[in-house]
């Protein structure tokens, strides 16, 4: 059952999806629907992965483009299940030479070669199936492939825990019932717990109801939650036509975001 639900997270991502992937994902809803824009998560990036680094999950490779190295190239391995995402993130980031590696995180990883520094896993663990306990298998069977003192990093979408807007809501049930995403038991508390059973330092900040993870195989992390509110008050009319504009454009994105879910 979980194969098939595992399947399911990743057979979304074809050629046509991926090619509007960063900018309806990466950049509508990211910022428009789950509150955590793609900033934050390239700064996550930048502050985390190292020279010799494994990214799990890797969709268009986006963050991998931005990023910057200083000092010698890097040393990069690409894993995902879906053999598009991993050529398209590879031919992007084709500069780096990386090593490509088809999986699902969720069985057993067998990899020769060296140990990494760093192992990204960007918006990953609200695509696979089952419970956040049966999620951090993913890190069972990545963290032997990582060096004593490694960081890992990355970002996954939460329901409960964090403040979710009624249209993140209702996009979130929307696409659990297309098996696009599996996180409808995915909470701030569970990802922590899971962490901090497996890292010595866990650090776990809320951004919209994005939960973003770091941890290190030695030292660890940190939990912060800033939550997005709505203020509930009386609205001049100036104000109230220009919060009409912004309901209009919001639900605009969200149509877009859900076409492109459903058809794409
Ligand atoms: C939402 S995309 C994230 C892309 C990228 N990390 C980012 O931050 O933009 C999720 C990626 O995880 C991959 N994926 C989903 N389930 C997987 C599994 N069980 N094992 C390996 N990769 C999986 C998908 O194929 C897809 O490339």
């Amino acid at each position: 059952m979980h194969k098939d639900a595992a399947h399911a997270g990743q057979a979304i991502y074809t050629p046509l999806t991926l090619a509007l992937y960063d900018q309806a994902v990466l950049g509508v809803s990211c910022r428009g629907l789950w509150r955590c824009p793609s900033h934050e998560l390239l700064a996550n990036y930048q502050r985390h992965i190292r020279p010799d680094h494994l990214d799990v999950g890797v969709g268009t490779g986006y963050f991998l483009d931005k990023v910057s190295f200083s000092g010698r190239a890097p040393r990069i391995a690409l894993m995902d299940l879906n053999p598009d995402s991993l050529s398209a993130c590879a031919k992007r980031i084709r500069r780096y030479q990386p090593v490509t590696h088809q999986c699902n995180v969720l069985e057993p990883v067998t990899f020769p070669g060296e140990r990494f520094g760093s192992l990204g896993m960007n918006l990953l663990l609200h695509c696979l199936p089952g419970e956040m306990s049966d999620k951090a298998c993913a890190l069972d069977n990545l963290l032997p492939l990582m060096n004593p003192g490694a960081t890992v990093f990355g970002a996954t979408l939460l329901q409960g825990g964090v403040e979710r807007s009624v249209m993140a809501k209702g996009l979130m049930a929307l696409y659990n019932a297309k098996g696009v995403f599996n996180n409808a038991g995915d909470s701030l508390a569970g990802l922590r717990h899971e962490l901090e059973c497996r890292l010595d330092t866990v650090s776990v900040k809320a951004v919209g109801c994005m939960g973003g993870l770091v941890e290190r195989c030695g030292s660890l992390i940190l939990f912060r939650l800033s939550a997005d509110r709505i203020q509930q008050k009386r609205l001049p009319l100036g104000a109230f036509l220009r919060s009409c504009q912004r309901s209009v454009i919001v639900t605009a994105r969200a149509v877009y975001v859900a076409v492109f879910f459903f058809f794409g």
